[in-house]
């Protein structure tokens, strides 16, 4: 079954709209189960770093919720590719604190833009390994 997965960076709208992350974390979560999308949202320096893997046609959904949504602007992609197999089984949304120094390193990696029909299944990029390496070390549990 094809999969994909995307990366987004956004900046944050508080302090014009407060944010209230548990509400969004706890809104995503109960939506993304549904829809049986995974990842990961990173969040500092008042900037996010969202990563989701599903279903082409669930991802869409999602995506779609993510880009109009008022609490952040400036959505850029980063990554948006097919990939083999998922990240992120258990997390309907992760979520870390993450330094302001990481997210820098995360938006100036390099990511990979593939048309949504391309064969290749290779490698994870370097951006994606580098979310991976920070992932690792915050954290212990299964993801
Ligand atoms: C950084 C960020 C990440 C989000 N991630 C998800 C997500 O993974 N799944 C989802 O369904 N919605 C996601 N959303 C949309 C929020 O759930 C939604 O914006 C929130 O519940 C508030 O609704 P509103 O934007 O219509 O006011 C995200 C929004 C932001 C700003």
């Amino acid at each position: 079954m094809d999969l994909v997965g995307v990366v987004y960076m956004s900046r944050s709208t508080h302090p014009t709209v407060p944010l209230d992350l548990d509400r969004l974390l706890m809104d995503s979560r109960s939506f993304n189960s549904q829809r049986g999308v995974t990842g990961v949202l990173l969040f500092g320096g008042n900037q996010f770093i969202q990563y989701i893997e599903g279903l082409p046609a669930d991802i869409e959904h999602v995506y779609g919720r993510i880009r109009r949504s008022a609490l952040h602007s400036d959505l850029v992609e980063l990554e948006q590719r097919r990939i083999p197999q998922r990240l992120f089984r258990h997390w309907f949304m992760g979520f870390r604190d993450a330094p302001r120094s990481v997210i820098q390193q995360l938006s100036q990696e390099q990511w990979t833009r593939e048309t949504p029909r391309a064969e290749d299944h290779s490698a994870a990029s370097p951006g994606m390994r580098q979310l991976m390496r920070f992932l690792d070390s915050v954290s212990t549990d299964e993801r």
